[in-house]
C-alpha cells in the first residue's frame, strides 16, 4: 500500500525569537504544499472537548512551497576515513567477532570496500542465507567464497578471510566460540581466483556497504566485536593473536586498522588503535557500551570492564537524522510570543502540522508562571504505534481504531520507532531523536493508548493544558526539557510557578537536580499529570535532538536490557527507573506510578485531610465539594490513564497533604510490576485498593509548594462545562495562590 502524505521535521524543538528554525519536508502525492505558522491552542478534535483549535501568525515564510518525497536513510553504521591503507589494499586479512541477530533477513555486510554498484572491492557479508562470505570484485568478475554454513542467531562466532593477491588464495574461517549450537564446528574453507585489482573508490565501512556515492546499503544486525585488518593473509595462528587488544610487535607492520569498540563510548568516534589511526566515525547511533563475547558478568559497568564491552550492536532500522533539506526557513520574529506553535502544512486533502516551541529570549523570563512542555516524553514516544504492538488491544480493552498516521507509521519503518518499540531484531529501540518525522507528536493526534472521548496522550493531551492556561487569561512563557536540560536551575530561577503537562515521564539527572533543587528553594510546581519523575534518560553532548533510556525492571517496560547492558551510552550514567535510583518520583513531587488503564478514568472522593486550614486555599469556593472530576473528555473522570500515588516509604513527605483518592477503576488498571514482589492474585482495579490517584499538596523549603494530581487525564477535564468546575476551579485555586510572592509556610500547629 502506498499511502500519500505531508510530513517532517524542524531542526529544534524549542526556539527563542530572533533565532531561526528550519523545516525539512517529504510529501508524497503532492508537489507544492501551503506553508504558514499557527499558534496551537487545543489540538482535541473531539466534539465533547474545548474544540481544536488554533491561531495563524503572520511571520512573513507563508506561502507556497515545492515539495518531493525524500528517502530516509536509516541503517547504523561505522565509516573508516578514505585512504589508501584501506581502499587500495590488495592482499589482506579480514576478521571480526560477530553475534548476528538476523541472519538470513537478507545480504549484510560486515566491513570491507565493497562497491555493490560498481562490483569493486572486497567484503566479508552474511548472505541472504546468513552464511558467512568473502567477496571479491574487480569491476568486471565478482567471486564469492562461502563457509556453506549459516550462523546461528545470538551465538559468538570469530569470522576471518584473507586473500593473498600473488597466489590468488582465498581463505575463510568460521568459528563458533561456543559449541553449544548442533554441529556447529570450526570451519576453514579455501579457494584460488584470478581476479584484476580490487582498488576501490567506495569508503571503508563496517556493517553496510556503498550502493552509490549518495546511498549505502546492506546493513547488518547485530553486534560486531574486535575488526582488524592486515595488510596480508595472516596465518590461523596470526589471526589469534590479533583477537585480543593488545598488537603482539610482531605483526604490528602488517595490521592497518584496529577498531576499540570499548574506547570513546559516549561520542560518535571509534579509534582505531593501530599505528594508521584510521578513526571511524559511527553514523546513526547504533548502541554502544554493548558486552562483547568477553563478558563475565562480573562488572555491569562499561568504565569498569572496557575490555568486556567492545562491541557495537547495529540495527538497519536504527536512525538518527533523516537528513532532509530545509523546505521551509523561519526566522522568528524578535516580537513573537513565547507559546506552542506549528509550522502549518497543506496541499489538498494532505495536512500537517510540524510542532515547537518559542522559548522566552535567552536569559529572560516574559511571565511568571512556565508551562515546561515534556519534551521528553514527547520524543520517548516518537511513532509508537498500535500496529506493531501486539499487547495494544489487551491494554486497552477494546479494539483499536487505526488511524492514517498509524498506518503511515507503519510503512515507514525506517522513519524510526519510538523507546516503546523494538527492532526489526528484537532488541531495544534505547535512542529516540527527533531529527525525523514523528506522526504521533502532532496537534489531533488520537491515541490508542488513551481513554474513551478524546484518547489523548503526550503532545495532544498536553495541548488541554495549553488551552486551559490561554482560559486563564494568566501570561505564560513555554520552555521544554531540552531547556530545562542546558540551563538547569538558572531557567527554573526566572519563574515563580512551572506547570508541567500530563505526562512528565523523562528526566535526565541534570533535569531532575534542578527542579528539586528549584522546589526547596521557593519554586511553586504543579504537576498537571501522571507517570511523572519516572525514568532517567540521557541527552548526547554534542548531538543534538537525540535522547537514550535504559530500560531496566522492575518497571512498567516493553522490552529489558541485555544483561550488563543498563549502562547509558551518552553519559555513563546507569539507566532506569529514577525509583530504583534512589529518587523516587514520590520524594520529588510526592506521587509515583502505580497503576495504568486505557479505557475509563474515574474520580477523586475528597479526603479529611483536604479541610487542613492550609488546604483551604485550594478548596476555595469548593468548601461542599465531595466528588472531584467525575467528569472530563479523557475516559470521563479527572483519574485516569496512568496514575500515582503517595507513599512515605518511597519518599512522599510526612507533611504532605492527600487531598483526595481516586476510586472505582476498571479492571484494565493494574498495578505496575514495581509495586508487586511477588505474584499476586489481586492486580487490578476494584480488587486492589493501591490502584487509585492521590491529589497531593506539600510545601517545602523556601516558601515553595508543589501540587500534584497524579492523573495524566487530569487536564482533559479542565474545559468542562466552559471550564466552569471543581478541576479547573481547584487548579486556578493553586495557580493563584502559587502566583502570589509571600511564602507557602506550613504554620505550628496547623493541620497534622
Ligand atoms: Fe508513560
Amino acid at each position: 500500500v502506498t499511502l500519500d502524505y505531508i510530513t517532517g521535521y524542524a531542526d529544534q524543538i524549542s526556539v527563542a525569537p530572533g533565532e531561526t528554525i528550519r523545516f525539512m519536508v517529504s510529501a508524497r502525492g503532492a508537489t507544492a504544499v501551503a506553508a504558514d505558522v499557527v499558534r496551537t491552542r487545543c489540538g482535541d478534535r473531539n466534539p465533547a472537548g474545548p474544540g481544536f483549535s488554533e491561531t495563524p501568525v503572520v511571520t512573513g515564510i507563508e506561502g507556497r512551497y515545492p515539495v518531493e518525497e525524500r528517502h530516509c536513510p536509516a541503517g547504523s553504521y561505522l565509516r573508516a576515513p578514505d585512504s589508501p591503507r584501506l581502499q587500495g589494499l590488495e592482499s589482506f586479512t579480514l576478521q571480526v567477532v560477530v553475534w548476528p541477530t538476523l541472519p538470513g533477513r537478507a545480504e549484510q555486510a560486515l566491513l570491507g570496500t565493497w562497491s555493490a554498484t560498481a562490483r569493486r572491492g572486497f567484503v566479508l557479508l552474511l548472505d541472504a542465507q546468513g552464511v558467512a562470505t568473502l567477496r571479491l570484485g574487480d569491476g568486471q568478475q565478482v567471486v564469492d567464497l562461502s563457509s556453506g554454513c549459516p550462523l546461528q542467531p545470538r551465538h559468538w562466532y570469530l569470522l576471518a578471510a584473507s586473500y593473498d593477491a600473488a597466489s590468488g588464495q582465498l581463505t575463510l574461517r568460521q568459528e563458533p566460540l561456543a559449541r553449544a549450537a548442533d554441529g556447529d564446528v570450526p570451519l576453514d574453507v579455501k579457494r584460488d581466483v584470478r581476479l584484476g585489482p580490487l582498488a576501490s573508490t567506495a569508503p571503508f565501512l563496517l556493517a553496510a556497504w556503498q550502493v552509490t556515492p549518495e546511498r549505502v546499503g546492506g546493513h547488518y544486525d547485530g553486534k560486531l566485536e574486535r575488526p582488524r585488518v592486515a595488510d596480508r593473509a595472516l596465518s590461523c595462528q596470526e589471526i589469534e593473536l590479533l583477537r585480543g587488544d593488545n598488537v603482539p610487535p610482531a605483526l604490528a607492520q602488517h595490521l592497518v586498522a584496529a577498531w576499540a569498540f570499548q574506547d570513546e563510548i559516549a561520542t560518535t568516534a571509534v579509534p582505531d588503535r593501530s599505528a594508521n589511526a584510521l578513526h571511524a566515525e559511527a553514523i546513526n547511533l547504533p548502541a554502544r557500551g554493548m558486552t562483547d563475547s568477553t563478558w563475565r558478568g562480573t562488572d555491569r559497568h562499561w568504565r569498569d570492564a572496557p575490555a568486556q564491552y567492545a562491541a557495537i550492536h547495529f540495527h538497519h532500522d536504527d536512525i538518527y537524522n533523516a537528513g532532509w533539506p530545509a523546505t521551509v526557513t523561519l526566522p522568528v520574529p524578535a516580537d513573537l510570543p513565547s507559546g506552542l506553535y506549528a509550522l502549518r502544512l497543506v496541499a489538498g486533502d494532505l495536512e500537517d502540522r510540524i510542532p515547537f516551541a518559542v522559548r522566552p529570549p535567552r536569559g529572560k523570563a516574559t511571565a511568571p508562571i512556565a508551562f515546561l512542555a515534556s519534551s521528553a516524553t514527547w520524543m520517548a514516544y516518537g511513532n509508537l504505534n498500535p500496529l506493531p504492538f501486539d499487547i495494544a488491544e489487551l491494554l486497552s480493552g477494546r479494539l483499536i481504531q487505526l488511524t492514517p498516521a498509524n498506518l503511515l507509521i507503519d510503512a515507514h519503518p525506517e522513519w524510526g520507532g519510538s523507546l516503546y518499540d523494538v527492532h526489526a531484531d528484537g532488541s531495544g529501540v534505547c535512542y529516540s531523536s527527533r531529527l525525523r518525522p514523528m506522526l504521533n507528536m502532532r496537534p489531533g493526534y488520537i491515541s490508542s493508548f488513551g481513554c474513551q472521548g478524546s484518547g489523548l496522550r503526550e503532545f495532544n493531551a498536553d495541548t488541554h493544558v495549553v488551552d486551559w492556561l490561554d482560559s486563564t487569561g494568566q501570561p505564560y512563557d513555554v520552555v521544554t526539557d531540552e531547556d530545562l536540560h542546558a540551563e538547569g536551575l538558572d531557567l527554573l530561577q526566572r519563574y515563580r510557578v512551572v506547570v508541567t503537562g500530563t505526562h512528565p515521564e523523562y528526566f535526565s539527572t541534570a533535569m531532575l537536580e534542578a527542579v528539586r533543587a528549584w522546589r526547596d528553594e521557593g519554586g511553586r510546581l504543579m504537576v498537571l499529570g501522571g507517570n511523572g519523575f519516572y525514568w532517567r534518560i540521557a541527552y548526547h553532548a554534542s548531538l543534538p535532538g537525540v535522547m537514550e533510556v535504559r530500560r531496566s525492571g522492575p518497571a512498567i517496560r516493553t522490552w529489558e536490557c541485555q544483561p550488563g547492558e543498563d549502562v547509558q551510552s551518552f553519559d555513563g550514567e546507569i539507566g532506569g527507573l529514577w525509583r530504583h535510583l534512589g529518587k523516587a518520583p514520590q520524594s520529588s513531587v510526592g506521587a509515583g506510578f502505580v497503576a495504568e488503564g486505557f479505557d475509563v478514568s474515574s474520580y477523586y472522593r475528597r479526603s479529611p485531610a483536604s479541610r487542613d486550614p492550609r488546604a483551604a486555599f485550594i478548596f476555595d469556593g469548593l468548601e461542599d465539594v465531595e466528588i472531584i472530576g467525575d467528569f472530563g473528555c479523557q475516559g470521563g473522570g479527572a483519574a485516569g490513564v496512568e496514575i500515582d500515588r503517595a507513599d512515605l516509604r518511597l519518599g512522599t513527605p510526612a507533611h504532605a497533604l492527600i487531598l483526595g483518592t481516586s476510586e472505582g477503576h476498571t479492571e484494565s488498571y493494574r498495578l505496575v510490576n514495581e509495586e508487586i514482589s511477588i505474584a499476586i492474585p489481586n492486580v487490578t482495579g476494584g480488587s486492589n485498593p493501591r490502584i487509585a490517584a492521590d491529589l497531593v499538596f506539600f510545601e517545602s523549603p523556601g516558601g515553595g509548594a508543589v501540587f500534584n494530581t497524579g492523573s495524566i487525564a487530569w487536564a482533559g477535564s479542565l474545559s468542562h462545562a466552559n471550564y466552569a468546575n471543581n478541576v479547573a476551579r481547584i487548579t486556578s485555586n493553586v495557580l493563584r495562590r502559587f502566583l502570589d510572592p509571600s511564602p507557602i509556610v506550613r504554620h505550628r500547629g496547623s493541620g497534622k
